[in-house]
């Protein structure tokens, strides 16, 4: 298992599931509290909210787990050897425990919640399991443990947004920050369990949304990702009883009131819905240079029959139509997505079509994954997960080898151009140099100097590339 902090991490690099530790400067002799993150940014973000929740409640973070009090893992249920990474995870921490039978251990996320009580069952070691929508219980289920009980909340909410909690943003860089815009998902593609682990789609109140995007910026942060499953689904409406009665705020919208809080703060977002993507986005991405010419739009097959088992709702030509729409509106655009290989039923044909869709798009970066049946999910039920592993991995690896040609052209045509970038810190692997990102989301490392400071815009002159990085110097 891997372990990596934050601030060494991209957020996409987040996405493929491996741990986030939250660490932070301990004071005073409060009760100590250790969490491990798993997933999608969306856990990682909320990890932050229970950081909050609980510092509220006399809690510190610590990053070592021999020193704590309180041990969460916040866990994620995507496919099978993500479960599997939790419990081998959760077996070590059974060693801890029994040096230390104070040590309560919990469970969150989407793994407490696909398995419910279940888990108290399973491992003898766990004291509380807690679903991504019940965080706001934590004190109470926290003080039954106490009592010598086991504690369990996986009620699912279809209003809960923690829109009132203020993240505690520890172990980041202090320049680039998540912010869930919205809950859940109503998609229902038929391999996904995200729908049964964190409930029904809600947005979070948007001037709760800028407010914590203008007070990140004061902090001297200086980008943003929105988070959601969907965010082209976006949708928030003013209570008829309230100040907002009739106001409503679509995506395009938000986007544009966060970018407006001040040109100096960059704005990303993730996911994209292929089938929701609107021009209206696209152009609103367009208007505003803070706003990132980069777009995730996950593909999973460029096949149209596999593309309706899997009920993602498009075409392969509609999906080629969007990249169409995107590569007009915004013609510098990044795109990059998830792919799925060995989908129930799919043939060495259909398989091909992944490939041929690759290479029309020319992914700036692809997320490739080898199809994991999910219990409970609609192919679960409905569709036999038939491919052999072995043909999973050979398609798995012709994807890869695919994504990995199609990234180092696009990351060629940036050699000896003059790049905009923020700086984020220093080069993970030489402390000599620094590394930032360009509006596309490509990394670039150059060689450090005095006066740099992250969080600064810089140009640089890109000389060379590796496989994932561009190398450059800076340039007036
Ligand atoms: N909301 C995002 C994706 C969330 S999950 C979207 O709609 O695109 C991230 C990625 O994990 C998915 O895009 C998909 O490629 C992959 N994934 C989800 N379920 C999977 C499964 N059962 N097996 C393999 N990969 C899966
Ligand atoms: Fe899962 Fe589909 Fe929802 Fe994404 S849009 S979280 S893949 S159900
Ligand atoms: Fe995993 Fe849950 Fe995210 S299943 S990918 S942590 S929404």
């Amino acid at each position: 298992m891997i372990e990596l902090e934050l601030a060494d991490k991209t957020h996409d690099e987040a996405r493929q599931g491996e741990a986030l530790i939250i660490d932070a400067p301990q004071r005073g002799n409060a009760r100590k509290l250790y969490i491990e993150s798993y997933g999608c940014q969306m856990n990682f973000a909320d990890s932050e909210i229970v950081a909050s929740i609980l510092g509220d409640n006399g809690f510190e973070t610590t990053g070592d787990y021999k020193e704590a009090d309180l041990v969460f893992i916040n866990t994620c249920s995507i496919r099978e050897n993500a479960e599997q990474r939790v419990r081998n995870r959760l077996s070590q921490f059974g060693v801890e425990k029994r040096r230390n039978p104070k040590l309560i251990v919990g469970v969150l996320g989407c793994m407490a919640e696909r398995l419910k009580s279940k888990f108290l069952d399973e491992e003898k070691l766990v004291d509380m399991v807690v679903g991504p929508d019940a965080y706001r219980d934590l004190p109470q289920l926290i003080s039954q443990v106490e009592d010598g009980q086991k504690a369990i909340n996986v009620l699912l909410s279809r209003e809960e947004t923690y829109a009132d909690i203020s993240p505690v943003r520890l172990n980041g860089n202090g320049i680039t920050a998540f912010i869930s815009i919205m809950r859940g998902c109503d998609n229902m593609c038929s391999f996904c369990v995200v729908p049964f682990t964190r409930g029904r789609e809600r947005s979070r109140d948007p001037q709760s949304i800028v407010a914590e995007a203008q007070d990140l910026f004061d902090r001297g942060y200086k980008e943003v990702t929105l988070l959601g499953q969907n965010v082209d689904s976006y949708k928030w409406k003013g209570a008829d009883d309230s100040e907002a009665a009739g106001i409503q705020v679509n995506f395009a919208q938000l986007l544009e009131m966060v970018a407006l809080i001040s040109p100096d703060l960059r704005i990303r977002f993730s996911t994209s819905h292929p089938k929701d993507i609107t021009d209206e986005v696209l152009y609103t991405i367009a208007k505003y240079d803070n706003i990132c010419n980069y777009i995730h739009l996950p593909v999973q097959s460029g096949n149209s029959r596999v593309l309706e088992l899997m009920n993602r709702t498009y075409t392969r030509e509609w999906y080629m139509n969007r990249v169409d729409a995107i590569r007009s509106i915004i013609p510098d655009c990044a795109i990059s997505t998830d792919i799925i290989a060995g989908f129930c039923t799919e043939t060495e044909a259909e398989h091909e079509e992944t490939l041929s869709m690759m290479d029309y798009v020319g992914y700036d970066f692809a997320f490739t994954f080898s199809y994991s049946e999910r219990p409970g999910t609609l192919a679960a039920r409905k569709l036999v997960d038939d491919i052999p592993e072995e043909v999973k991995k050979r398609r798995l690896a012709e994807i890869l080898v695919k994504a990995q040609q199609t990234s180092l052209y696009r990351l060629q045509q940036n050699v000896g151009k003059t790049l905009r970038i923020l700086v984020e810190g220093t080069s993970k692997k030489s402390k000599t140099d620094y590394c930032g990102r360009n509006d596309q989301n490509a990394m670039v490392v150059f060689p450090a100097t005095e006066e740099i400071k992250p969080g600064q815009y810089l140009n640089v002159l890109v000389e060379r590339c590796t496989s994932a990085t561009l190398l450059g110097r800076i340039v007036d």
